[in-house]
């Protein structure tokens, strides 16, 4: 199954990597009684591999309900920081811990302490996509899948912040009828895509249906036949009888849409410039090799203040609730 990948892969700066990488690692998640999670953005070796496959929702439902002594988390740090919330004693490894996330890092904790001080009646709904800190100061955190339906739980007087992504919030906004006020956060990856192209893609493709992530731009958005998270995205693609689909989000989904639909196209959404910056470069930053050496070596492990950690837990929980 990887043997073009092997081909490519030898000698990394840890030492020399086994023949079969993907016996090695089997061999370890037996040894470390390890369960390996993966987001639908990582590479297609990663996908193959992991355990499970999901979106954010249901990553952190996977984490909460394994029984691993050993997460090895194939994503961004929020995403395997999630896992530790939920899981204080066990071990949680991030193959490269440098893969952050730009929309995590759009909201520092000291400027959204004082933004949220100067909305002292409202309550904080907090994107998944933000770090341990920003959920330790959020009431309630949500994800793609389950934003609208979390705020339309909320009472319709409750005034109400919406954390970091302005994109999704406005998205939410539009679904529930409510007035967020939101925090100014965006995601690199998907404020790239080009309405132009897309516009000029679909009138050379009539028959494809345009389907996009609500961290898309509204302009974006208003050509899609249908929005969701990662998952949702993969379901229709599934279902819908069209053949052809125009996909605004990052690509490395359509490793999944081909393996579940194969006889579909997939054409990845262009960004604004000839270049590859429609992929997640934080999410590419693990490697099938980086996943292995983090397994051998168990690092790098993510830890976080326990008094954080709690505070981020609560949050999770309640979304955790309203999301059954
Ligand atoms: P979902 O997989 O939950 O839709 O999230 C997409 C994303 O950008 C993750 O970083
Ligand atoms: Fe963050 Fe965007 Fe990458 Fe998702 S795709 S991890 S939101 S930078």
């Amino acid at each position: 199954m990887f043997t073009t990948a092997l081909a490519q892969r030898g000698k990394t700066e840890q030492g020399d990597l086994p023949l079969d990488l993907f016996w090695s690692i089997e061999t370890l998640k037996k040894e470390l009684n390890a369960v390996i999670l993966a987001h639908y953005y990582q590479e297609p070796d990663i996908q193959d591999i992991a355990d499970f496959i999901g979106d954010s929702l249901q990553l952190a439902k996977a984490a909460a309900n394994t029984n691993a002594d050993v997460i090895v988390f194939a994503g961004v740090h929020f995403m395997a920081e999630t896992a530790k919330i939920l899981n204080p004693d066990k071990m949680v490894l991030l193959p490269d811990l440098n893969a952050g996330c730009s929309l995590a890092d759009s909201c520092p904790p000291e400027a959204f302490a004082a933004f949220k001080a100067a909305h002292p009646d409202h309550l904080v709904v907090s994107y998944i996509n933000c770090s341990a800190d920003i959920k330790a100061m959020s009431d309630i955190i949500c994800t793609s899948s389950n934003a609208v339906k979390i705020v339309e739980q909320i009472p319709k007087d409750q005034p109400i912040i919406f954390a970091p992504d302005k994109n999704l919030g406005r998205y939410v906004m539009e679904k529930t009828g409510r007035d967020l006020v939101l925090w100014e956060g965006s995601c690199v990856v998907h404020e790239t895509f080009s309405e132009k192209k897309i516009v000029q893609l679909k009138m050379a493709h009539p028959q494809a249906e345009a389907i996009a992530h609500p961290e898309c731009e509204t302009s974006v958005l208003r050509h899609a036949s249908f929005i969701g998270s990662t998952a949702a995205l993969l379901k229709y693609c599934e279902e819908s009888p069209s053949q052809e689909f125009i996909v605004a989000t990052e690509p490395g989904i359509i490793h999944q849409m081909q393996k579940r639909a194969p006889h579909k196209r997939f054409i990845p959404a262009p960004p604004l410039n000839n270049c590859a910056c429609n992929e997640c470069p934080f999410m590419r930053l693990n490697t099938l090799e980086k996943l292995y050496w983090a397994m051998k070596n168990r690092t790098p492990e993510i830890t976080m203040p326990e008094e954080i950690r709690l505070a981020a837990l609560r949050p999770m929980q309640r979304m955790l609730e309203m999301s059954v």
